[in-house]
């Protein structure tokens, strides 16, 4: 991003605008965890056909599938550490009136990051959390792989012995209602919502900047590559995360030691 256009975005933030930090698999990819859509990312590698929901329901084979998915990226996301663009959105919620992070992602790095629980809204669920589809008992996914690693294709509730699912939102499941009305809610009182690292292909959480543009918000999109929605933002910037994000924080600094009028 150029130093006019962090500078410009940083203006806006730090007129103590309430924002909104939305994001994607894109912010994790400097953390090494692969986003879904880039060549050689996750869909490259696996078929979002069989990821559905209703083929989880349906029966245990395509349960084993849907375990063994996970269980391939378990490793790396629980080692995982965050990288500057997480750190970069930690320090923005202490600068700045963040009044949501609202990710997409289920690889935990923003809560490893620090972000504040009380803000931090998972659209798509955890990786990190595996639910008992009798019982509803919630367990941690930790437990439920090491089932896998000692030959259970289908971790079983150590409540009930009913069958878990991973705590991730799959194609066709309902989102968490709670956390998708929090989100909504965010995104039509905001002045300010930043996209980061998402291809913004992938509905309904697509609609969030739609709705903030729609409510008058100013809309700045961070990614890599060009998105269908770069046309609504105010302000959009191609580059990496991991570089841009830091130096808006940078700005925002500079712009507490020297105020300047907003966006
Ligand atoms: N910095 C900025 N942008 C990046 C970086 C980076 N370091 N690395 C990748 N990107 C961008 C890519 O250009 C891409 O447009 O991040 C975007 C990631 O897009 P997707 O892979 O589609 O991921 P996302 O938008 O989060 O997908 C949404 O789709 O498959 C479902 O549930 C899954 O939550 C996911 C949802």
């Amino acid at each position: 991003m150029s130093p006019s256009k962090t500078g410009k975005l940083a203006d806006c933030i730090a007129s103590q605008q309430k924002t909104v930090i939305f994001t994607g698999a894109g912010i994790s990819t400097e953390s090494g965890i692969p986003d879904f859509r880039s060549p050689g990312g996750i869909w490259d590698q696996f078929d979002p056909e069989e990821m559905t929901y209703q083929n989880f329901m349906a029966d245990e084979k395509n349960r084993r599938k849907y375990w063994a998915f996970h269980h391939q990226s378990w490793r790396n996301i629980r080692d995982a550490r965050p990288n500057p663009a997480h750190r970069a959105v930690r320090q923005l919620e202490d600068h700045c009136d963040i009044s949501a992070v609202i990710t997409q992602n289920i690889d935990g790095l923003h809560r490893k990051a620090g972000t504040d629980p009380e803000r931090l809204l998972e659209l798509h669920g955890t990786m990190w959390r595996a639910d008992c589809l009798s019982c509803g008992e919630t367990h941690p996914c930790e437990q439920a792989f090491d089932q896998i690693d000692s030959g259970i294709s289908v971790p079983r509730c150590p409540v009930c012995e009913g069958d878990l699912k991973p705590g991730t939102v799959a194609f066709g499941e309902p989102l968490p209602k709670n956390v998708m009305v929090r989100a909504q809610k965010a995104a039509v009182s905001c002045e300010v919502f930043i996209a980061v690292g998402s291809s913004l292909t992938v509905y309904p959480a697509a609609f969030l900047p739609e709705m903030a543009v729609n409510a008058g918000a100013n809309v700045a999109i961070i990614n890599r590559d060009p998105t269908p929605l770069d046309s609504m933002a105010h302000l959009v910037s191609h580059g990496k995360a991991g570089e841009i994000l830091p130096e808006v924080v940078r700005h925002l600094d500079e712009q507490q030691r020297h105020p300047r009028p907003g966006c």
